[in-house]
């Protein structure tokens, strides 16, 4: 397997992770097998996940679902097609601008459309990529997975929409999503994520890594109610 210079450094450059106020970097991969085509498919998503800031969530929903599903048999190739490409249809340049449209807008339907394409021009195994289309279909806490890769896909993305980077992710959109005009427009989602997506979870193992996540939001929203009183954001 050969691949290339050009890639592996972009790859490498993007996924590391610099923690804030030292020099430590991550690879997000350590461990985890590479080849070229999820380097083709990392970098498909490079291009395409906009706002910038989106790409992260794939990188890190794929960490968290590799570590869900370590230890207990299922295909890391397909959880890592799924995690990567699960979220197309919320970048912009796919999504529609138009908000009537917005508001119709089936995200998870477009991903199921537009990952065979993207697999196979990546030289992703053909054979796999009808679980990959399965476990984008499952993802959403209000699905039921049929596969374990779904499974860990559906409980690592509910980890990803609490804490404090489920606060950063929701909060990002207020100004320039059509939905989230004013803070509480944040607020009443990272509330609704508190208090429906916890017991949804369906792995030991995910609950543990929720408490300290379920906390941290716990903590943001009361010390946001106190702080603003009666005023209304
Ligand atoms: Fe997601």
């Amino acid at each position: 397997m050969v691949v290339s210079r050009a890639i592996m450094d972009s790859f490498l450059g993007h996924t590391d992770l610099r923690v804030a106020g030292g020099s430590r970097t991550c690879n997000l991969q350590s461990g985890m097998e590479k080849t070229e085509y999820r380097e083709q498919i990392i970098q498909y998503v490079r291009r395409n996940a906009k706002p910038p800031d989106k790409f992260s969530h794939q990188a890190r929903l794929y960490a968290l679902a590799a570590e869900l599903a370590r230890g207990r048999p299922h295909d890391d190739d397909v959880v890592f097609a799924a995690a990567w490409l699960h979220d197309l249809g919320v970048f912009l340049g796919h999504r529609p601008e138009d908000p009537a449209k917005l508001v119709a807008w089936d995200c998870v339907a477009y991903a199921m459309k537009q990952a065979p394409g993207i697999l196979e021009s990546a030289g992703f195994p053909n054979e796999k990529i009808p679980a990959v289309v399965e476990a984008i279909r499952t993802h959403q806490a209000q699905q039921e997975p049929t596969r374990f890769e779904g499974i860990v896909l559906r409980d690592a993305d509910i980890l990803e929409q609490l804490g404090a980077v489920g606060i950063l992710r929701i909060v990002s959109k207020v100004g320039r999503d059509t939905r989230f005009v004013r803070f509480s427009d944040a607020l009443a989602v990272l509330r609704k994520n508190l208090s429906d997506l916890p017991g949804q979870l369906r792995l030991e193992l995910a609950r543990q890594l929720a408490e300290p996540r379920i906390q941290a939001l716990n903590s943001f929203l009361l010390a946001a109610e106190a702080e603003t009183k009666e005023i209304l954001w």
